[in-house]
């Protein structure tokens, strides 16, 4: 399984790439706001960090504009992923767009049936939102997972992209029915490494190492 980290925060991206774990970024125009920055300096700062896929979001919502975006945000560096709205006009682009070589990552997704539109549109990535979905009394999983038989009946090649994760068991999930890539909050990333019994155990290894007297560097 891929991570992604889904933010526009440099010191936060720089960090967990650092761990040599991170595949790519995702942002969208809410995390671009956040940030205060600008959207193509951050975007191409963040492009400098990884090498993998760096999701920039269009904002238009006809097909003609989005085009014209998209245009824009692909010069800027080669791993630059388009980022399209799950719309008619959405997908129009993500079909010229891929057809060119360009990757896109097609957003907002809530349906299975949207994702199958998606594949063959030629999506590189299909985005569906577990959390939001979670949040409006459906299940996520159950979306990802018929994705993942729906993509495997016809050998789509449209990778899954679990989206809108709070939480390690959303990681954890997405991971056991086979999603390609989690893009996460930096915290969801963090929370990753944590076990209370790791830290348990850290501690009691080095009480009992303190008491033999022994360092390992001289
Ligand atoms: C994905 O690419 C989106 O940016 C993101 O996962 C949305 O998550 P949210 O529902 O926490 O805003």
């Amino acid at each position: 399984m891929k991570f992604f980290v889904d933010t526009a925060e440099i010191a936060d991206i720089k960090d967990l790439a650092a761990t040599g774990l991170l595949d790519g970024v995702t942002t969208n125009p809410s995390l671009i706001a956040k940030s205060g920055r600008d959207f193509m300096e951050v975007t191409k700062e963040i492009c400098g960090i990884v090498d993998g896929p760096v999701s920039a979001e269009v904002v238009a919502l006809d097909h003609a504009t989005m085009m014209k975006e998209a245009d824009v945000l692909r010069r800027i560096a080669d791993n630059v992923c388009i980022k399209v709205p799950l719309t008619i006009d959405g997908l129009k682009t993500c079909k010229a767009l891929t057809g060119d070589g360009t990757m896109v990552n097609v957003t907002l997704c809530f349906s299975a049936n949207q994702a199958l539109l998606a594949a063959k549109a030629g999506a590189t990535f299909i985005s569906p939102f577990i959390g939001r979905h979670d949040d409006n009394g459906f299940d996520g999983m159950d979306l990802i997972r018929d994705i993942r038989l729906i993509y495997d009946n016809y050998a789509f090649e449209t990778q899954i992209l679990a989206a809108s994760i709070r939480h390690p068991v959303h990681v954890l999930e997405s991971a056991r029915i086979g999603a390609d890539v989690a893009t996460m909050p930096p915290a969801v990333i963090r929370g990753l490494f944590k076990h209370v019994l790791t830290d348990k155990g850290i501690e009691g290894f080095l009480a009992d190492w303190a008491r033999t007297g022994q360092t390992i560097l001289k």
